[in-house]
């Protein structure tokens, strides 16, 4: 069986845009491969966070994968910071990779420009190392992401083919992985300004709905998701990226293609459409949430996390060992 790898950080309440993007596919891909699925707190750190918060935000990740679907006898499912293998294995992963390509990272590159270097934490230009990290210690042959992970992935790939040519000797110290990003939903935008990618962190509540989100909240968020004037529904993400955006989460939640959508609402305008579509919504979230308020109450969730943890530091110590031997950290015993 080949591996996958994928993690979401606890930094808020996940989004329809990573369920959508992410965790719906994790559920589909876990009975076909050999699955890792992370909660990367310690990614969650490079931006300043509410320690209970940040505690709590965790706990109920990792709920949430258990509620969307992900079951712990064929998935590893787990914290990032209780495997210290990660943050380990990232301070080889910096110490081979150079600030030229770690600087040219998208996110480094706007929040540095936005706030100034000196606002920032040094976390946030080193945060790419430890995802790769993250992604190599498992021996990992698939990444399910959305669109925006496509340069960590890209990352990754140089990385783990650097390593190996520089301390492999002719092997493959590190699988190179492939990224895995879906063909409809990889970049579910903001339903406030739909040029911009949906956020959980976003400032503006409005722009996103919330896997938590109550049914009431979700049907004004989609009632007041921007639109444009001219009342048509029809898929055009150049002219009409707003009902594109609202045609796709429609499709993702309903599992009915954008063309047949399109055709059923074409002429009803845009508050048939918008109502249907919160509808749509809340019938699947609404079960994932009453499942995830069970667990966050429960001693089974923590029993899964820490086999998780127990199982991901097997496999992890193992990459780990192979990367400290090449590099020549530590000693060989007489
Ligand atoms: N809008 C999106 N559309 C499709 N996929 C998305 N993902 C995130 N936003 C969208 C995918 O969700 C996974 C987990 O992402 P993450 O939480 O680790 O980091 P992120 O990409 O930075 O997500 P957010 O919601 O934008 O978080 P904040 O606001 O904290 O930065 C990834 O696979 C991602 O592609």
């Amino acid at each position: 069986m080949k591996t996958i790898f994928s993690g979401i950080q606890p930094s808020g309440t996940p989004t329809i845009g990573n369920y959508i993007g992410a965790m719906k596919h994790f559920v589909e891909l876990q009975s076909q491969y050999d699955s890792y699925f992370c909660i990367v707190d310690e990614h969650a750190i490079t931006v300043p966070q509410e320690r209970l918060k940040l505690r709590q935000q965790t706990r109920s990740l990792a709920a949430l994968y258990l509620a969307v679907g992900l079951d712990p006898s064929k998935a590893t499912i787990f914290i990032q910071s209780e495997v210290s293998a990660h943050a380990e294995a990232a301070w080889i992963v910096q110490c081979n990779s150079s600030i030229g390509e770690l600087e040219r990272m998208t996110q480094f590159k706007d929040k540095s420009a936005k706030q100034g270097k000196s606002q920032v934490s040094a976390g946030l230009l080193t945060y790419p190392p430890l995802m790769v990290a993250d992604i190599i210690l498992y021996q990992t042959d698939v990444v399910p992401v959305g669109e925006d992970q496509k340069q960590h992935l890209e990352l990754t790939r140089d990385f783990a083919q650097r390593f190996n040519s520089r301390y492999g000797n002719g092997n493959q110290l590190l699988t190179i992985p492939e990224v895995y990003i879906p063909k409809e939903g990889g970049r579910i935008m903001s339903l406030q300004e739909p040029t911009k990618k949906m956020s959980k962190s976003d400032s503006s509540k409005k722009a996103f709905i919330s896997m938590l989100d109550e049914p009431n909240v979700i049907r004004k968020k989609i009632r007041s998701a921007v639109t444009d004037s001219s009342g048509i529904i029809e898929y055009d993400e150049t002219e009409k990226p707003a009902i594109s955006n609202l045609l796709t989460i429609f499709s993702a939640f309903s599992g009915e293609s954008v063309d047949a959508l399109v055709e059923r609402y074409r002429a009803t305008g845009y508050a048939v459409f918008k109502n249907d579509l919160a509808e749509a919504i809340i019938q699947v979230l609404e079960p994932i949430q009453k499942r995830h308020d069970e667990l966050m109450n429960s001693s089974e969730l923590d029993d899964i996390l820490d086999e998780g943890a127990e199982k991901a530091r097997r496999s992890a110590n193992k990459t780990l060992k192979k990367m400290q031997n090449a590099v020549g950290l530590g000693r060989k015993r007489r």
